[in-house]
């Protein structure tokens, strides 16, 4: 086997690949494998070392492939195990690995256990999901699925429910059941043993449910209630992930980050300490979340740039010893950065960099979700029509129902639908942006014909260009990988700012985050060594100017 730095996962930059709208090689207007190697060399130009591929296996796309048939399969649309075979191995050839979705909470419903299990009471299978009679003539408990409505299916067959936590067709596996359990491991490892380098792994915090099954509280009335009470990062959790950990993780030198809502900052050392957590490294949302408070689901909720750093500082203090962070600012669950956080009209260039700079460089592994590279902004739709994401979809009509405004949904959506990250990549100005020689299975960002990887090539100073730059700054430079963080700045409501210590260096990150030119309270020391702008002027931080300057640590 191949030798590996045993910090490879520490040191890599990861790009994440929501395969379905990453470029499509046959027409059928939805991306593919082949799509993929097609695009390897891109991918290497800009530096990258590792892929999370979003889900590829067989399925039948009730949430875009999170909804698995098979798991030893390729779905296929997506191609065949061959190409995902030579995938891995013409990544390889590039100095690429590949890490999985790992999608072990729930299955679809056309996965043929859950279709053993909901064929009789008293099936083998039965056991491997979550089944309960109704209760007073209704669902087992009032529990709320996260995309809205009951979280149990009642099923004719033998006149019980199963629960979901996600879509109704996607039950929710009994991981109390050991069966269960060893047949998700022995899966993990036959991908393994086929060449990949580790897991993302979804929503793993919601394995565990409160077998007492309880009624939850409802604070205002509605008849469900969020599950997450009943049914996230609930204590003996650990155990199963301990025991996944041993059997299949620990023994193996590969990458793993887990997609782990609900983890308080306190706990966090039990889930990627080093010695004893479970993981590489989680996901938090904290600051992705900020604008959607669980309470008021549906609401949205204006932010502060203070509440913002500190949605991702408190864990770089919190992991400052022993742990390590998954870094990010977009996924295909999450709209477009530079619409969020910076500015996607006269400034997207400028405020896409500085938002690059901010995360990029903190302690931990960065990932870049495909288009955030060359800058890509979310897309009013004036229709639902437009809309394809199944928590969308249910979102819109279950507001519907409750007399809201067809206007407030849609400039709602636009704010948060997991949509803004799925339009088709931007490959060039041509047909469907490159994307498909067909009709795209979601509509394009119009502003494709200016926003795009040709262009952005071809562009010396484009965000392309300054992502590529900060990678191999921080490839160059371990200071901007294992050195200590600090916040700087941390009061202000302009300026995020951050220093890295390690062996005798200091590196100073500041950003403006805000339109106006910013005055610096102290002056920045050391040598400038990448900027955003024509130039930094001493005392002062130009519209969503970042700056990253290094000094000896000891020369102050
Ligand atoms: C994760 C995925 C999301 C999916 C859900 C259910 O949150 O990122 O896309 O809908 O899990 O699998």
């Amino acid at each position: 086997m191949e030798t590996r730095n045993s910090n490879w996962w520490k040191e890599s930059v990861v790009y994440q690949i929501y395969p379905r709208s990453f470029q499509d090689s046959d027409g059928d207007g939805q991306g593919d494998l082949r799509g993929i190697i097609n695009r390897l060399d891109y991918l290497s130009t800009l530096g990258i070392d590792v892929i999370w591929l979003c889900p590829v296996y067989d399925s039948p796309n009730d949430d875009n492939g999170y909804d698995i048939r098979d798991y030893y399969r390729i779905q296929e649309e997506f191609g065949t195990m061959d190409d995902m075979l030579e995938l891995i191995s013409a990544a390889a050839e590039r100095g690429i690995r590949l890490i999985m979705d790992l999608v072990a909470n729930h299955t679809s419903d056309e996965h043929a256990w859950f279709v053993e299990s909901r064929s009789a009471g008293d099936s083998p299978k039965r056991d491997w999901y979550i089944w309960k009679p109704g209760h007073d003539g209704q669902e087992p408990t009032n529990w709320e699925s996260n995309f809205g409505g009951s979280a149990w299916e009642y099923d004719p067959v033998t006149g019980e429910y199963y629960l979901h936590c996600f879509s109704r067709k996607q039950p929710d596996l009994n991981w109390e059941n050991p069966e269960v359990r060893e047949n998700i491991y022995s899966m993990m490892e036959w991908w393994i043993d086929h060449g990949i380098a580790g897991f993302r792994i979804d929503a793993i915090t919601f394995i565990k449910k409160n077998q007492q099954f309880p009624q939850l509280e409802s604070e205002d009335g509605h008849r469900y209630v969020p599950l997450a009470a009943a049914s996230l990062n609930q204590p003996g959790i650990l155990d199963f992930l301990q025991e996944m950990k041993q059997q299949v993780l620990a023994p193996r030198n590969i990458m793993t980050v887990a997609e782990s809502p609900g983890v308080p900052i306190e706990q966090i050392h039990e889930f990627v300490d080093e010695q004893h957590g479970v993981f590489n490294m989680i996901f938090q949302f904290d600051h992705v979340d900020l604008d959607n408070k669980p309470s008021a689901k549906g609401v949205y909720h204006p932010w502060k740039l203070t509440e913002f750093k500190h949605a991702l500082t408190k864990w770089q203090a919190e992991t400052a010893d022993g742990g390590w962070m998954a870094l990010f600012m977009e996924n295909h669950d999450h709209v477009r950065s530079v619409s969020k956080y910076g500015h996607d009209g006269e400034y997207r260039e400028v405020s896409a960099k500085m938002l690059a700079v901010y995360y990029f460089l903190m302690r931990g592994t960065p990932f870049i979700y495909q288009g955030q590279e060359i800058g890509m902004t979310n897309h009013y739709k004036e229709s639902i029509s437009g809309y394809r994401d199944i928590e969308s979809l249910s979102f819109h009509s279950r507001q519907r129902e409750l007399g809201k405004p067809e206007a407030e949904i849609m400039d709602y959506l636009a704010l948060r639908s997991r949509d803004q990250g799925r339009t088709p990549m931007q490959w060039n100005s041509g047909y469907a942006a490159g994307f498909t020689t067909g009709e795209p299975w979601i509509g394009l960002n119009p502003d494709y014909p200016s926003v795009n990887v040709e262009h952005s090539l071809a562009a010396q100073n484009s965000i392309l260009h300054f992502y590529r730059s900060l990678i191999e700054l921080r490839r160059t430079h371990k200071a901007l990988i294992y050195g200590d963080f600090q916040e700087i700045y941390t009061e202000s409501e302009q300026v995020g700012g951050y220093t890295r210590t390690y062996q005798g260096e200091c590196w100073t990150i500041l950003c403006n985050f805000t339109e106006q030119r910013v005055a610096l309270t102290e002056p920045l020391a050391g040598e400038i060594i990448v900027s955003n702008t024509d130039g930094h002027e001493a005392g002062g931080l130009k519209p969503y100017e970042a700056v990253i300057s290094r000094t000896a640590a000891d020369a102050e």
